[in-house]
């Protein structure tokens, strides 16, 4: 046990990287009283990247949760009227042990890890964000995927009471996204349920909600209440709306761009006015982990 008392860790008390190593240390120390079981593990940072992240100001109120509205403060200033507890997850299709999962016992068992990843935006924004998460690998397995699943799909909570988005047009709700099970299966693929070794702020997806760094944001869908093994490729809800600017695959690609604006470049959020811009990285730099996946693919079809 640490010798400081484990009061509450508040946002407030989050900001620059130095004092947030600190808590690094503390997380992985196992924190009593912390609502996150955070789990001490040897491969802390093996995923992570050494850039530093952005703040949890930045993080926080710069968002896509179009549930919310369609402007970046929308879901800061909208996002607290979502109930997210209690919460169940409700997964189906051809998984062995389908069912309604209170979240507590979702999560139970999967070792809670953190990941500092790269977020690419497909509107040429970035971050650095600290995830709090487990393997999405790891749920999988539990429920058990039979032979004949080929993707997952995810579904977004409709709540059009809580979230005035949803009570207006543009998306046809509920926002629905999907990968392929490979993709799913990749080591890098997390469901995420904090950041910033806090619960989950209701504006980034609390929650649990997706990240797949290597994909442009909007395949890391928010506030999921379904998760469906399919044989057939899901619809997803950016693809549907306008199949020729987003596709499935939605990876991050230098080299193809959006057919409305350039995707080599990127602006880091929080980065200030002079700083720049900085070069797009194919699959968002985790090509390492991820480029086989699409071996022999035509990545500019495939987009
Ligand atoms: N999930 C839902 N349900 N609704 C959304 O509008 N926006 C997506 C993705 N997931 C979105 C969503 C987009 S476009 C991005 S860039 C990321 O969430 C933003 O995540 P962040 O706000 O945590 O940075």
């Amino acid at each position: 046990m640490p010798a400081r008392a484990p009061g509450p860790l508040r946002w407030s008390d989050v900001t620059p990287k130095a004092t947030w190593i600190n808590r690094r240390a503390l997380l992985t120390g196992a924190v009593a009283g912390l609502a996150l079981p955070v789990v001490a593990r040897a491969d802390v940072g093996r995923y992570s990247t050494d850039a530093a992240p952005n703040t949890l100001e930045e993080i926080t109120n710069y968002n896509n949760y179009y549930e919310f509205g369609w402007n970046k403060d929308d879901p800061a200033a909208y996002a607290g009227a979502l109930t997210t507890d209690p919460w169940a997850v409700s997964i189906g299709g051809l998984v062995d042990r389908p069912g309604s999962y209170d979240l507590a016992d979702l999560i139970k068992g999967q070792p809670i890890e953190e990941r500092i990843y790269r977020f690419r935006c497909v509107e040429a924004w970035s971050m650095v964000i600290p995830w709090q998460g487990f393997q999405l690998a790891g749920l999988l397995d539990r429920v058990g995927v039979q032979a004949s699943a080929k993707y997952v799909a995810f579904e977004t909570v409709y709540r059009p009471d809580e979230m005035p988005g949803q009570r207006g047009g543009g998306i046809n709700w509920p926002y629905v996204e999907g990968l392929r099970l490979d993709e799913a299966m990749n080591p890098l693929t997390i469901l995420a349920t904090g950041l910033y070794g806090e619960e989950m702020p209701k504006q980034n997806g609390a929650p649990i909600r997706l990240v797949v760094p290597w994909k442009y944001g909007f395949k890391s869908i928010k506030s999921i209440v379904k998760i469906t093994l399919t044989a057939e490729q899901p619809r997803t809800t950016w693809q549907e709306l306008q199949p020729s600017e987003y596709g499935f695959y939605a990876n991050v690609n230098p080299e193809v761009d959006h057919p409305r604006w350039s995707q080599a470049t990127e602006r880091r959020i929080g980065a200030g006015v002079f700083a720049g811009r900085e070069e797009t990285l194919m699959f968002n730099g985790y090509g390492e982990e991820v480029a086989a996946l699409y071996a022999g693919m035509d990545l500019a079809v495939n987009y």
